[in-house]
Order: C-alpha cells, then structure tokens, then sequence
C-alpha cells in the first residue's frame, strides 16, 4: 500500500535532521496528486508553510498555503477540551466529569494529556465528519512529529488512556485512536535520519520501539542530506564550509561528514532497516526555499 494512500503519515527522526522539511516535501507531492493534505506541526514551530511558500496561520487554525494545501500547529489543550466536551455530550459537563472516572483517569495519566491531545487532533483531522461542520475532510494528514525520543511516548498515549479509564465513553473513543494508529492501512510512520552513525543508530532504535508499542514497522526511511559522492574529502570540507550555519552541515560535519562515511552509513542502515530506505540529497543552499522543497518533492514522488 503506497505511502500517500494512508489518512495520516507520521513524520519523527532526531532533532534537525530535517522532519519539518521532508513533512512539507511529502505533503507537496500528496497535494500535487490532488491530495487535499494538510500539514500538522506538533510543537508550535509553524515552519512548514513557509517551506510551502505560504504564510502560518494562527495556533490551532488550519490555514491554506497552497493548491489543496493546508497547514496548521496543534493546540493540544484545546484539542483535548473540545474531545472531552464532544464524548460527553450534551449532558452536563461538570456532573458528567465528576461521576466518570475521567478526572481520576486525568490525574493519573496527566503527563500524557499534552501527548494526548496532539495525537487526537491528528486523528480528528483525517475523520470524513469533522467536529466542526464547517471544517472539511483532508485526504491525508502529515505529522511533523516530535523528536523520535518523544515520538513513541506521544503515540502510545491513546491506548494508556484507554488502559486507564477501562470502560467509558473516554475508554471507547481512546481505544478508537489507538486501534487506527495501530492500522496500517490507515496510518503510516517515516523515519528521517542523517547518514552519520548516531542518527542510524537512533533510527534502527525507533523501528524497533514502534514495533514494541504499536505493533508497526517504519513504512519508509528518509536518509537527508546525502552528499554527493564526486568530491575529494578536501572538497568536501569546502562545501560544507561554504554551507556553514545550517544545522545539517553541523550535523554532518560532527558526523565525520564525508561521503565515504556516510556511505557506510547508509550500507549499515539498509543491512539492519526493515523498510525502504530513501535519500533526498543535501542542497547546498543557506536557507531552504519553497522551490528546494518542490525539488525534494519531486525526488520523493519519483521513489514513494
Ligand atoms: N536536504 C537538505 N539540505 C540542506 N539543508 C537542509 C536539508 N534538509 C533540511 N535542511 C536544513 O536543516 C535545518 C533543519 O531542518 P528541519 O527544520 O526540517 O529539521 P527538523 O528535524 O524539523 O528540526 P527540529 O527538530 O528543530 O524541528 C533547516 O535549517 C533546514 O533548512
Ligand atoms: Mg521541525
């Protein structure tokens, strides 16, 4: 099943390998397809629509930036609110609240009502009835997820509070979340990595934590920033400088960036990697533009 097909994909690697990028580069070929797509930001950044050549909206308000094209940062509180409020009804919320076991479950679990909230929004904007009326369906919900260290905390929140709450309206709609996380013909994870050693490590390390919590495998690995490998490493070392500033250059740099290593890299992540593994290649530019994306799109479209 192709990657774009699934109501939601769910984008996490280490930090500033480049999720924010590859998250907007997948969410152009999907709307180029004629995907109504949106992008959700978890951690209120709001980077992606300017890399869509748009301008971000308001926390919590999907805002257009493209041809089929939305983007939008969740508000987990808020998110959280409204779905407690919705499971609920109309009854009254208070007396409600007090006779479930929703405050106890809360407490106890109340770490993950962050976690909680991201993860349902990014459910609620791939539901064909959304909660508000007026909102219509996406085709397909892109996740710039959080860090891979937060990641799997983030998504086995739904099933803790449905553990947690064991009957109930809040156990039943939780569950719900968890089993469409757990569906792969709904929801789908991507893996972005560096070729350096740590970043392969860590993302050997997050195929196997999904596999653990949600009984999922990556469904692709996207390795960003790739050299090219025609440089000697003297030139080399006058690219990267040249690219100086950008968190990837550093990042490769402090992964002994050369080409040759990060071959061995990329060699050591498809021997142990259960998945396709993809390369978007490192753009030797100071600040990413709506067009370098629209490039990455493009390589990316070719292989998913
Ligand atoms: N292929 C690439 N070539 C060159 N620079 C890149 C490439 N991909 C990303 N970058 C740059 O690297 C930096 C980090 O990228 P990005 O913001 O997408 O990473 P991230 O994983 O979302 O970071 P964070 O963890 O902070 O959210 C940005 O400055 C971006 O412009
Ligand atoms: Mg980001």
């Amino acid at each position: 099943m192709s990657l774009l097909a699934r109501q939601m994909v769910f984008v996490t690697g280490k930090g500033g390998v480049g999720k924010t990028t590859v998250a907007a580069a997948l969410a152009l070929a999907a709307a180029e397809q004629g995907k109504r797509t949106v992008v959700a930001e978890v951690g209120g950044a709001a980077r992606a629509a300017r890399l869509l050549g748009g301008t971000a909206g308001e926390p919590g308000v999907e805002t257009q930036v493209g041809d089929k094209l939305w983007t939008m940062t969740i508000e987990p509180w808020k998110v959280l609110e409204e779905w407690i409020a919705r499971i609920l009804g109309s009854r009254s919320l208070t007396g409600v609240l007090t006779r479930s076991n929703f405050f106890r479950a809360f407490a106890d679990a109340a770490p993950g009502g962050m976690e909680l909230g991201t993860v349902v929004k990014t459910w609620e904007l791939a539901q064909r009835a959304r909660w508000d009326k007026k909102s219509r369906p996406y085709d397909l919900v892109i996740v710039d997820g959080p860090a891979s260290g937060h990641a799997i905390g983030m998504l086995r929140t739904p099933g803790t509070f449905a553990d947690i709450a064991r009957v109930g309206p809040i156990a039943t709609q939780s569950q719900r979340v968890r089993e469409w996380l757990e569906d792969y013909r709904e929801t789908a994870y991507v893996a972005v990595a560096l070729p350096g050693e740590l970043p392969v490590t860590e993302t050997l390390e997050l195929g196997k934590r999904l596999r653990k919590s949600l009984g999922r495998r990556l469904e692709t690995i996207v390795v960003n920033g790739v050299l090219p490998d025609r440089f000697t490493p003297e030139e080399l070392e006058q690219v990267v400088g040249a690219a100086d500033g950008s968190p990837v250059a550093t990042e490769i740099r402090q992964a002994d960036g050369r080409a040759d290593n990060q071959h061995e890299q990329l060699t050591r992540l498809e021997a142990d990697a259960d998945c396709p593994i993809h390369e978007l290649p490192f753009l030797f530019t100071d600040a990413l533009t709506p067009d370098d994306v629209a490039g990455l799109a493009d390589v990316l479209r070719d292989v998913l």
